[in-house]
């Protein structure tokens, strides 16, 4: 490896804002104190989200800097460079363009010479066909009876994004159709799915890009068998009971599956940019293809927002931008996504492939070691139940965790005073953290002085509110691009390549080494570390005197 990059550290606005963070910049109490009008200039709306950033440690020149730091990493470029389908992903020399998944039919996207945005809606289309048959109970199991149980089988994005549609979008679901999740080589995860199934209702979805990942196809090959057991062998029900979603139509052949009953995508989809692609057949069975191609307007809206506004009005550039400023210059190592939205349970889960995959990254596309941090860890839980077990940290403790608060106007279950209470913690939540509590406020209260360090909150701490009117496919759509483009715009800055994952291919390769050590059935002789081989040894013979 190369030396260390100090290009993006060595720029003029990473400087500026360098020297701007180390003058200091006053706590929020005196920023919101100064400027009596900072909670409504600093918030932006667009594409109908709400953004409220003025509970961040910034000022209106940290804010310039900011800006001038996109600017002159050259941004708009890099945005465009990926909307007209260049190969940025250098490493494995591909388009990156989940954008065009959700690109209106008139659209042109070219990809070597091919306009994709036919394919796309070629492809959509025969997801509706499907789903439509489902639904209506046109399409039949092999024995005749209706399909009322869809199991997808997929890991990674081939599970993360249909798992956090399903849970995001359940008010929208057919709730007579059941859906299951697997995606664990963990032979439980399979075992829990089916236990309550009967097979002849049942379709599996196998869902894999490569249709190589091996979690994926143990498991497509244990569910054919629990389906052929039912029909006693009979593989002609494989065709009335499996579907695949994949790029590689040859293996799907080769595994059994009629390519009739194949959608396909594309190698310009990443994994964990695909849950709008054929990937989330899963989330369109569920929810219809009224609501999914509603979900896919609500990302093309914010897709459009992206490219066009300009950075000072661009929600994903200003949250990407925030995002760098905790990270880089304030050394803050994660970001916690707290929806207060219990159907938003699966997002948190969601967004860490989606930005820690992309931007877990150690080396500039040159191939140089940074000399700065790239992806901090994206971790969270719904509110209000996280207040009741980390939040104590996040107000008290020596950690700085800026946090997304995302929160809706409007009740899904409108229930009694459920929601405005649901409300008010999360806008008191931002509250507190931001402005805290003095010792002289906690004196005020007459706390005797042992007691008042432990119940002084020293405020500060920085968050941004996104809200929307109520969740609906539309706007998941919305929220999952707007979080795309935050990744892009950060790894753009950072200059890493945000959609190759070469750090997941060494665990698999050992992986491979070790299956047949473990299940050789002479005593291998394991060629690894001493604490390996150990514990390749000890597990041998735990597993045998079982
Ligand atoms: O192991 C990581 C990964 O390659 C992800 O990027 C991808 O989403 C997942 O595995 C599943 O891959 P596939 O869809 O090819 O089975």
């Amino acid at each position: 490896m190369t030396s260390k990059n100090n290009q993006l550290t060595s720029k003029q606005a990473w400087k500026a804002l360098a020297a701007n963070q180390k003058n200091g910049i006053p706590h929020l109490r005196d920023l919101f104190t100064k400027d009596p009008k900072r909670g409504e200039k600093m918030t932006l709306e667009a594409a109908g989200l709400f953004l409220d950033y003025s509970k961040n440690r910034i000022t209106d020149e940290t804010f310039r800097l900011l800006l001038n730091l996109a600017t002159e990493s050259g941004l708009k470029d890099h945005i465009d460079a990926m909307f007209n389908g260049e190969k940025i992903n250098i490493t494995e020399n591909r388009s990156v363009l989940h954008v065009a998944l959700r690109a209106p039919k008139n659209a042109s996207i070219i990809v070597d010479g091919v306009n994709v945005v036919p394919q796309v809606h070629e492809v959509l289309e025969k997801m509706t066909d499907f789903a439509d048959r489902l639904r209506s109970g046109s399409w039949k199991g092999y024995s005749g009876k209706r399909i009322r149980n869809i199991i997808n089988i997929g890991i990674g994005g081939s599970d993360l994004g249909p798992v956090m549609a399903y849970e995001a979008l359940k008010y929208y679901c057919d709730r007579s159709l059941t859906f299951r999740f697997v995606s664990n080589i963990d032979g439980t995860d399979f075992a829990e799915a089916v236990i309550d199934l009967n097979s002849e209702e049942t379709l599996f979805i196998v869902s894999s890009k490569t249709f190589t990942t091996i979690e994926t196809m143990t498991n497509a090959l244990t569910a054919r068998d629990w389906l052929l057991k039912a029909f006693k062998g009979d593989d002609k029900a494989i065709a009335k009971h499996f579907v695949a979603v994949s790029t590689n139509a040859a293996l799907v052949e080769k595994f059994g599956i009629d390519t009739a009953n194949m959608f396909g995508f594309w190698d310009w989809v990443g994994g964990r940019y695909s849950m709008d692609s054929a990937i989330g057949l899963a989330t369109m069975l569920a929810i219809g293809p009224r609501n999914f191609r509603a979900m896919l307007d609500g990302f093309h809206q914010m897709d459009e927002h992206f490219r066009t506004a300009p950075f000072e009005s661009n929600l994903p550039v200003i949250m990407g931008l925030l995002g760098i400023w905790n990270t880089n210059f304030y050394g803050a190592e994660t970001v916690a996504v707290l929806p207060y939205e219990q159907y938003l349970k699966r997002f948190p889960a969601y967004l860490q492939q989606l930005t820690m995959e992309s931007n877990g990254k150690h080396v500039t596309l040159d191939g140089v070691e940074v000399d700065y941090q790239t992806s901090p860890i994206y971790w969270g839980e719904p509110g209000t139940n996280g207040q009741h077990s980390f939040y104590q940290l996040i107000h008290q403790g020596t950690r700085l965790i800026p946090c997304d608060f995302i929160a809706f106007a409007e009740p899904l279950n409108n229930i009694g005073r459920h929601h405005d209470i649901l409300m008010a913690n999360v806008f008191a939540q931002a509250e507190a953290l931001a402005f805290g509590k003095t010792p002289e406020q906690v004196r005020s209260e007459g706390v005797p002085e042992w007691l008042a360090p432990h119940k002084v909150f020293e405020g500060n701490r920085p968050s941004n509110t996104i809200m929307a009117q109520k969740l609906t496919p539309e706007v998941l759509g919305k929220l999952v691009a707007l979080y795309e483009h935050i990744v892009f715009t950060q790894g753009a800055i950072w200059n890493i390549g945000s959609f190759d994952q070469w750090g997941v291919e060494l665990g698999k390769v050992l992986a491979q080494r070790i299956i047949p050590e473990l299940e050789s059935k002479t005593e291998p002789e394991p060629r690894h570390d001493t604490s390996t081989n150990n514990l390749i040894r000890r597990y041998r013979k735990q597993r045998r005197s079982e």
